[in-house]
Formats: C-alpha cells, structure tokens, sequence
C-alpha cells in the first residue's frame, strides 16, 4: 500500500498492560481516515485515556502495531509526538506557563517555530478560543473552563495533522461547549483530522463519521453514527429516542 492510499492513523491488534494481572488493552484495532472525526466512547476506566497516551507516545504498547499514513512508527514515538497533538483530560497536567500567552508560546518555541509564524498563530488561537482577554493571566488562576480552552489553544497552535481531545467538554457551560464543537468541526472542515474521547454521545454523534465504544480495554462496537445507534441503549449510553441521527448535536439546525 502506498502512503497516500494508507489511512492517517492504522492500529493494529494493540494491547497495553500495567502489570502481568493489569490488562488495560486489549486487541485493539482501528483506521482512521484523513480529514475524519472520530467518537471514541465507553464507561468509566474502560481504558479510552491510555489508548490516548499509548497513540500519542507517552505510554509504550506491550503489543500491536500503530500506522502514520502507512508507516509503521510503534517503536519511533517521537514521530507520533510530532504528528499527534493530544489535549489531556486533565487540562492541569499540560499547563507549564507563567501566563496564558507564554503557556500557548511554549510549544511553538520548542518545536523552533519561526517567530513572525509564532506571533501569527498566538494571535489566531488567542482568539479562536476566546482567550485575548486571559492572555497575561497566570494559568492556575484561570476557571476550569478557561483552563481547558487554554490546553486546547496549547495542542491547536501546534497545528498536528491529528488532533485528539480527551474529554474536551468536560467543565465548559454549555456556551463554550458549542464554541469548542464549532472550533473543532472548522478545523475539520479546514482538512484536520479529529479523534475525541467523551460522553456527550447524545450531544455530538451527528458529527462522528466513526464511533468506537470501548468496555473493559475492548472494543465492543465500531462502525458509523447510523450502524451504531440501535446499539448504544444496549451499553448502557444514553441516547434520547430521536427520528434522525442527525438530530443528536449540540448545535441548531
Ligand atoms: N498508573 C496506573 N496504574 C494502574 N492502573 C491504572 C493506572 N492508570 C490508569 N489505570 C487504570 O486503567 C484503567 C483505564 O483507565 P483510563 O484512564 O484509560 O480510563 P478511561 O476510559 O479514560 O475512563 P474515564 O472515562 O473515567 O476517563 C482504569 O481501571 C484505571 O484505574
Ligand atoms: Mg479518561
């Protein structure tokens, strides 16, 4: 297969283990195509957090293999952690800046991003997610919403060919929540590829060109919104009983 016929993102048969008794992963395989946006779902401690740090490099695998556009790079994560801007569920764990604006710098000075392109970008994410008004604050005073807009504008400035959110609703009112749903299907409109873990279903599914719904370190149901949907009630996700798929967005039609 040619690199421009492969999927963005292959993982093939993966497995992850903290322990000989911890089985976290298991046999976890899926594509995901460029330009395409991806619900990944499940309960509680299914293990959709580590599968996050296992694509993104920081967790190594104890099986399986994982593909960026066809290459096989398991064992090179520094290519993944160029390639893959991950947005943790825990917004704390990622803020490193004395203020807003240095926190958002930071990522673009590691990677030597050209300085007239650093003040361009500062500025587009500043207000992207609405931040110009936070950007001399010191990040630990920021509102958990504000916090989780600012780990986000960290991963956009980045501007990774894939784009993963853990949980990025997680603490944003309802305001916020559409600005970031809106943001992110932008982005995908732009050509980014999206993947995001949450348990908004009911809220977000329209938009999910793919639906993975994790249990217990498995995959357990796997295909688009449509083939999806009659099977959500059985896994215990809430799903209000809607005519169209297409109704089940957070947005107005
Ligand atoms: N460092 C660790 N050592 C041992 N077990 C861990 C460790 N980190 C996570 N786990 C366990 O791995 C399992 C999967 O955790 P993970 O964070 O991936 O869940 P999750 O699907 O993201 O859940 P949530 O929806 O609550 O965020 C959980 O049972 C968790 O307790
Ligand atoms: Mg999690």
């Amino acid at each position: 297969m040619t690199s421009s016929q492969a999927p963005l993102l292959s993982v093939q048969h993966l497995s992850f283990s903290f322990s000989k008794e911890k089985h976290i992963l298991k046999d976890i395989s899926f594509s995901i195509e460029n330009g395409t946006f991806t619900l990944i779902t499940g309960p509680n401690g299914a293990g959709k957090s580590i599968l996050l740090r296992c694509l993104k490099g920081i967790l190594a695998p104890s099986g399986g293999n994982i593909l960026l556009s066809g290459e096989d790079v398991t064992k090179h994560p520094k290519k993944r952690l160029q390639s893959i801007g991950l947005v943790f569920q825990d917004a704390d764990t990622q803020i490193v800046g004395q203020t807003v604006e240095k926190d958002i710098r930071f990522g673009m000075e590691n990677i030597g991003m050209d300085v007239v392109e650093q003040e361009q970008h500062l500025d587009d994410v500043l207000t992207l997610m609405g931040l110009h008004e936070q950007r001399d604050q010191r990040p630990r005073t920021l509102s958990g919403g504000e916090k989780r807009k600012l780990s986000i504008a960290g991963v956009l400035v980045m501007d990774p060919k894939l784009l993963i959110l853990d949980e990025p609703f997680a603490n944003l009112d309802y305001r916020s929540a559409v600005s970031v749903l809106k943001t992110l299907l932008r982005l995908q409109k732009e050509g980014h590829t999206i993947v995001i873990v949450s348990h908004e279903v009911d809220k977000i599914l329209a938009h999910a060109d793919q639906v993975l719904l994790l249990e217990a370190g498995l995959i357990v149901q796997q295909g688009t919104k449509e083939s999806i949907l009659s099977h959500l009630e059985e896994h215990d996700i809430y799903i209000p009983s809607v005519k169209n798929v297409e109704d089940l967005t957070w947005l107005k039609h």
